[in-house]
């Protein structure tokens, strides 16, 4: 999808480390970016920062979200406001980037959240008979996973395989790994060798819809 307003290839980045200073994750999303931009040329963004905050799954949510469009009262609508914005955010973007810290083996609570909020049946996917089916076709997604002790993929990383899963659930099949695994031991390697991951990705990599320049 391109921009309406702008033009240009649409990116959603979802930060979901705690930290703003000395986060891993966010560095290397900037620099993803930064190179993206320069590889393909001028970008819009939108800005998901999880550790600003995000609602979580409760007793209303539930019945508001379990209760047709057409017959939900006004608050509702409130309720699921903020899910349906998270979910637009997403619809809008052709390129999906998530900065992804192992927190307990898995994925930070925030960006469960995230994924709670924008697997939305009837929006993000469905039942068909055929089984579930995801409906965000189309896009691409990096995942930037920053790692303390952990090596990513590995048996004990229940953060890199369940994100996949759980994008490829609501349609999002194509999608990239860009690790700084093992920080704790393996210190500036780590970066460098996400660095490198970056720019391999990114010059053998071709994207048809962002090469064709269509939708
Ligand atoms: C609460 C918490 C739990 C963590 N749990 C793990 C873990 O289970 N495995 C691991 O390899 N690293 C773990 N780490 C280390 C982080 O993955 C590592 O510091 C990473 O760089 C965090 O991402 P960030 O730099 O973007 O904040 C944990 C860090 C925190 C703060």
């Amino acid at each position: 999808m391109y921009s309406a307003a702008t033009g240009k290839p649409h990116v959603l980045i979802v930060n979901a480390s705690a930290r703003n200073e000395g986060s891993v994750s966010r560095e290397l999303v900037r620099e993803l970016l930064a190179n993206l931009e320069a590889s393909r040329g001028p970008l819009s963004v939108t800005h998901r920062d999880l550790a600003k905050g995000i609602d979580f799954v409760s007793q209303a949510w539930i019945a508001a979200n379990f209760t047709d469009d057409a017959d939900r009262d006004e608050n509702q609508h409130k309720e699921l406001a903020n899910s349906d914005l998270l979910v637009q955010e997403l619809m809008d973007a052709q390129i999906l980037i998530v900065g992804v810290p192992v927190y307990n083996f898995g994925i930070p609570a925030a960006l469960k959240a995230w994924i709670d909020m924008v697997a939305r049946a009837r929006k993000t996917f469905r039942y068909t008979s055929n089984g579930p089916e995801g409906l965000l076709t189309g896009k691409k997604a990096y995942l930037v996973v920053a790692s303390g002790g952990v090596p990513v993929d590995s048996p004990v990383d229940f953060a890199t395989p369940y994100l996949r899963h759980a994008l490829r659930f609501i349609g999002i099949t194509d999608v990239e790994v860009i690790a700084a695994e093992q920080i704790n031991s393996r210190g500036s390697a780590a970066m460098e060798a996400a660095r490198s991951q970056i720019s391999n990705l990114l010059s053998s990599e071709t994207t048809p819809a962002l090469a064709a320049g269509v939708s």
